[in-house]
Parts: C-alpha cells; sequence; structure tokens
C-alpha cells in the first residue's frame, strides 16, 4: 500500500512543466478580449469580423481536439506535446506580425489547433505519470495553469491598453511557449503509452523512476504485447467502452452549457450591465473574476483528493445553479443595491465552477478510458467540450435579446439542475483508485446492460 502512495520530485517537475500548455490554452483564448478592441481599430473591423477573429480559434481548438486525440495515440503523448509547441510558435507569430486581417484569422486558428492538442495532451499526460492518491491534484495543475493564463492575459492587456500595442499582448505568449519546448525534452514518454505500444521494459523502468507501484498499475496489467502502431478504431466504439464514453462527453458537455465561458469571455460586458459604467471599472472587475478563479483552483487542488471528485462536483454545481438564480434576480432591476448583488453572484458562480466543473471535468476524462484508446476517447469528449463552448459564446448576447438578462442566467441555472443529475448518475468516485480499476467499473457496467 504504502508504496503505491508516493509521488516524487520528478513527477511534479514533469507535471510542471507540461502544464505550461495549460497556461498557454488560457492566455490564448483570453488575451484577445483586451486586443480585439485596438484590432478593430487598426483593421477597420466590422462587428460581425471582430466576433469572427474571437470566436474562431475555438474552431480551431475543436478540430485540434480530433487530431490531438489520434496523434496521442500513435506518435505518443510526448512527440505531441513537442509537436504541438511548434505549432504554438507559428500560430503567435502570425498573430503578432499580422499586417492584414487574413493573417490574423489563420494564426488564430492554427493557434486554437494548438490549443485544442494542449487541452487534450496535458491532463493526458499528467494522468499517466500520477500515482492515485496525487492523481487529482497533479492533473489539476493543468487547470491551475489554465486559470493562471487567464488571469496573466487579462493583466497584460490592461498593461498595454494605455498603448494599444496588441502585438505585444499576444506576443508575449512566446515566453511560455519557449519554455514549454525547452522543458519537453527533460521529460520521459508515459509508462502506459509505452506500454500500449508494446515496450513493457521501457515503460516499468519509468514507473520505477517515478516510484510507482506496478503491481497493481495498468501498465503491469497489460498482458497484450501490442505489435501495432496504435489500437483499433473498432476499440473506441466497443459495448464496454461506450458508458464511459458517455460520461466523458456529458461531464465534457456540462462543463460548457452550465455558462463558464460566458463569465470569462464578458465579464467586463457583463459588469457594465450590472452598472459599473466607466470600461475602466468593469476590466479591475474582470481581473477579480480571474484572481478569484485562479485562487479557488487552488483550493480545488487541496480538496479533490482528499474529499474526492464527486462531493466536489456536487456541491460547486449546486452554488453555481444558486449563484446564477440570485444573479438573474440582481438583473430585473438596476439599482445600486442589484447591482452588488449581481457583482458578488458572478464572483460566486466562479469560485464554485472553480472547486468543481473546472478541473473535475478534465479529470474525470483523463481517467475513464482504457490505455491504448484513451487519446482518441479523450479526443471525441473534448471535441465535444469544445463545440459547446463554440455554441454558448455565439449564442449568449442573442439569448439576452431573447429572454433577457434575468431570463439567460435562468436558463443556465436549469442546465445546472441538469448537470448535477447527470454527475449523481452517471459519474463514479475516481479518487484513490488505479486507472485500470476505473476502466473496469465502467467494463462492468457495460456488461450489467
Ligand atoms: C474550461 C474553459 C474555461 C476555463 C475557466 C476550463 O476548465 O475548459 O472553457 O474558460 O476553465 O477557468
Amino acid at each position: 500500500m504504502a508504496k503505491t502512495q508516493k509521488f516524487t520530485a520528478f513527477t511534479l517537475v514533469a507535471s510542471l512543466i507540461v502544464a505550461i500548455g495549460g497556461l498557454l490554452f488560457g492566455y490564448n483564448t483570453s488575451s484577445i478580449s483586451g486586443a480585439i478592441l485596438f484590432l478593430a481599430k487598426d483593421f477597420n473591423l466590422s462587428t460581425i469580423a471582430q466576433e469572427m477573429i474571437v470566436s474562431i480559434i475555438l474552431i480551431g481548438a475543436l478540430i485540434g481536439a480530433c487530431f490531438g486525440g489520434i496523434l496521442t495515440d500513435r506518435v505518443g503523448r510526448k512527440a505531441t506535446l513537442i509537436l504541438t509547441t511548434v505549432v504554438f510558435l507559428i500560430g503567435t507569430f502570425l498573430v503578432m506580425t499580422a499586417n492584414h486581417i487574413a493573417m490574423l484569422v489563420i494564426g488564430r486558428i492554427i493557434l486554437g489547433l494548438a490549443i485544442g492538442i494542449v487541452s487534450l495532451s496535458v491532463p493526458l499526460y499528467i494522468a499517466e505519470m500520477s500515482d492515485p492518491r496525487h492523481r487529482g491534484a497533479l492533473v489539476s495543475l493543468n487547470q491551475l495553469a489554465i486559470t493562471i493564463g487567464i488571469l496573466l492575459a487579462y493583466v497584460v492587456d490592461y498593461f498595454y491598453a494605455p498603448t494599444g500595442d496588441w502585438r505585444s499582448m499576444f506576443g508575449i505568449a512566446l515566453i511560455p511557449t519557449i519554455l514549454l519546448f525547452i522543458g519537453l525534452f527533460f521529460i520521459p514518454e508515459t509508462p502506459s503509452f509505452l506500454a500500449s505500444q508494446g515496450k513493457k521494459e521501457k515503460a516499468l523502468k519509468i514507473l520505477k523512476k517515478i516510484e510507482i507501484d506496478t503491481s497493481k498499475s495498468e501498465v503491469a496489467l497489460s498482458t497484450k504485447i501490442s505489435t501495432k502502431k496504435m489500437a483499433s478504431w473498432k476499440k473506441l466504439f466497443e459495448k464496454s467502452v461506450r458508458p464511459a464514453l458517455f460520461a466523458g462527453i456529458g461531464i465534457s458537455v456540462f462543463q460548457q452549457i452550465t455558462g463558464i465561458n460566458i463569465v470569462i469571455y464578458y465579464a467586463p460586458r457583463i459588469f457594465q450591465l450590472a452598472g459599473l459604467e466607466s470600461a475602466a471599472s468593469a476590466i479591475l472587475a474582470t481581473m477579480g473574476v480571474g484572481t478569484i478563479n485562479l485562487f479557488m483552483t487552488f483550493v480545488a487542488l487541496w480538496l479533490i483528493d482528499m474529499v474526492g471528485r464527486k462531493p466536489l462536483l456536487i456541491v460547486g454545481i449546486l452554488g453555481m445553479v444558486a449563484s446564477l438564480g440570485v444573479l438573474g434576480i440582481g438583473f430585473l432591476e438596476s439599482t445600486k443595491a442589484t447591482s452588488i448583488i449581481s457583482i458578488v453572484s458572478l464572483m460566486t458562480y466562479v469560485s464554485f465552477f472553480a472547486i468543481s466543473l473546472g478541473p473535475v471535468a478534465w479529470l474525470i476524462i483523463s481517467e475513464i478510458y482504457p490505455m491504448g484508446i484513451r487519446g482518441r476517447a479523450m479526443g471525441i469528449a473534448i471535441f465535444a467540450n469544445w463545440t459547446c463552448n463554440y455554441i454558448v459564446s455565439l449564442t449568449f448576447l442573442t439569448l439576452v435579446d431573447f429572454l433577457g438578462k434575468s431570463g439567460t442566467f435562468w436558463l443556465y441555472a436549469a442546465i445546472g439542475l441538469l448537470a448535477l443529475w447527470f454527475v449523481i448518475k452517471k459519474i463514479p468516485e475516481t479518487k484513490g483508485k488505479e486507472l485500470k480499476e476505473i476502466q473496469d467499473y465502467f467494463k462492468k457496467k457495460a456488461a450489467k446492460k
């Protein structure tokens, strides 16, 4: 028992290096919120063109998630990460030097592709390098890095806003990208990927290095020595995998359709709607959102392997639903008191997301799929995540027109109740379990049907 409980400095450093990918995800999706104001002026952009430049990155990401799944299963987790870093470098270079709108659009699609791939390969890599007792916190370093990236983008945008220097707003991303690129050469391939390729000896060596008890791990228990480059696609849709596939897609969809990115992408606008009239105070309040998001993710990291994934999900989603309900009430009238209610409930909403659907959705999908098809199965769930992100961001302003501000937030609250039902019914507790045990749980579930 004691042996499986360890996690080494080596694992932590490898996880921290890879988590820079999460930071790039957060930064590159959020830096546009400040930059767009100045891009609009410099390129004389219509509202539609602005919306396209903002949202096209999500299209890139949903395509990237599919590619990422195939790549990680085929060439490996590490090689995929290295390749993606190069894609990040190309995308960043294009957007920071853009002198034409087409260059900007292409650069943002390329950045989106890279974001889609890291959103998959980072949690996947860390999950396969962790011991069961610390896997929750280690994989959630990814979410922590995403929130750091988001906050960093808000701060950098704020810093460059007086000069309108959008090239630097994008360009700062080069620093973490280069750091990630260098760091990746110092980390190994994951034992699970090596084992899935029949390289069991090598895999066991790495497990030994990170001091994981091999006896119960999926690596030791994998009896089939594969000679193929990649497990068959058929396996992905076998009956035994279906309940896990469904659970992963569901949790990913609910992470998005409960409305988080309305707040992350439109925060200044919502604050203005709530009565903070000056742009400066709205931007400052937005930084408050970023800070609280980061801080509460730390709390999640601390709790996730102690109280488990499900209690966090249940409490968090309940809190999100309650906050959205109150937010809707706050928007019914516009007085000083209701504006304070709205701002506070927006903050509590983000806090509850940060201890639940934020980190836990990424964690669950990295834990529930069988070794040889893990990348592709995650790819399907993450494709669903980015697709819903796109739909929610695109429909928010239209929904406000149709349902009103209060009605829109109440709609997200109702969806939150559905999410709660789904979590209670379909998501098992994975705290402290070996990946193999979790797979067996889903297999048994499928067999019962
Ligand atoms: C979500 C993103 C969101 C971020 C906010 C992530 O887990 O996938 O869509 O913007 O959390 O912290």
